[in-house]
């Protein structure tokens, strides 16, 4: 765990007197836009901030739409006690490798699922497992969505029908297997990127949540999206744990609360996004498929599997967790 320097924690924390000490400040990052109505982490940090503030003398002061960078780039702020918070999701994966089984696909058969497996023993274990390799306390569970397919060329309805399809995919290996376990060709290509190769045809489609699809306008790049649910996304709002620490029992009570309710907002402002992206993208054009739980069954069968091997080989030791998910999803499900 990195450790931190009391100066670097006193500078994060706001602890700055002239006279006497001033009220501490939180900062906390995210990627998403700032207002609250359709932003899963801008709602969220809004509704931290309003708490906190409303029932603390502490000042929260949010930093939307990468004004601190990007999550690796805040990740690593907050560890070294630089900034205070923040609201990531994939990159938690690269600084504690366990968090990268919450990826495997088709794990989560819906949103109800995944939270009770993040709010239940799995998601605590998970985050005191973070703690111990990163200095950072997940303090709750909040939301980016689902990943669904989109593609330019034929409807999709089963893995059969990707055969020979290129698909951009994040420059992560995870989702490079996924993609080749279904039987389509993956293309990591960078965020910033995709627009371009989608309109260019590099590649025939990609894989991202409604609410991005639609806030992209990749549905006007697009014609078919079938809503395959591949990947639950997680956010994790996560404060440095030193930082943490240096807060009263009852400031760390009112945190750790503000900081659920705030997962709760992103939570329940993705569901919105979804739905409402859904009816927008149909309305504008778009064809959209649902599938069967039988063809479900048939990309499960064959993305699985296939990255569950190459994942249990990547995390050694920490393959372990592969199990400890799948037994957590088990009981969420009956
Ligand atoms: C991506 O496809 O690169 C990401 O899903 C973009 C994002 O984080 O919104």
């Amino acid at each position: 765990m990195k450790k931190l320097s009391i100066l670097k924690a006193v500078a994060a924390l706001g602890f700055f007197a002239s006279t006497a000490i001033a009220a501490p400040v939180i900062k906390l990052g995210h990627v998403d836009g700032s207002e609250w109505q359709t932003s899963k982490k801008g709602s969220a940090a809004i509704i931290f901030k309003k708490i906190v503030e409303g029932e603390t003398d502490i000042k929260v002061e949010i930093f939307p739409a990468k004004a601190l960078g990007n999550e690796s780039e805040m990740i690593q702020q907050v560890q070294e006690g630089i900034t205070s918070m923040a609201i990531v999701s994939g990159a938690m994966s690269k600084v504690c490798p366990a968090a990268s089984v919450l990826d495997i696909p088709y794990t989560f058969s819906s949103p109800s699922v995944a939270w009770d497996v993040l709010d239940g023993q799995f998601g605590k274990e998970l985050s005191a497992h973070c703690l111990e390799e990163t200095g950072l306390r997940t303090l709750a569970y909040g939301e980016t969505g689902f990943r669904n397919f989109t593609n330019n060329t034929k409807e999709i309805k089963t893995p059969a029908d990707m055969k020979g399809l290129k698909f951009r995919v994040m420059p992560i290996p995870l989702y490079v297997e996924m993609v080749k376990g279904l039987g389509g060709e993956p293309t990591p290509i960078a965020w910033s990127e995709l627009p371009n190769a989608l309109s260019t045809g590099v590649v025939d489609g990609q894989e991202n949540p409604v609410g991005t699809i639609y806030n992209n306008k990749f549905h006007k790049l697009q014609k078919y999206m079938i809503l395959d649910n591949h990947v639950y996304g997680a956010d994790f709002i996560v404060i440095n744990d030193e930082l943490f620490g240096m807060f009263t029992p009852a400031q760390q009570e009112i945190i750790q609360k503000a900081a659920r309710i705030a997962g709760t907002m992103g939570r329940a402002i993705q569901q919105f996004n979804t739905a409402d992206g859904v009816t927008k993208i149909v309305a504008e054009g778009m064809k959209v498929y649902s599938p069967t739980k039988d063809e479900l069954n048939q990309f499960k069968k064959m993305a699985q599997p296939a990255v569950k091997k190459w994942l249990a080989s990547e995390l050694g030791s920490d393959s372990v967790w592969i199990k400890k998910l799948d037994k957590a999803v088990q009981e969420a499900t009956n």
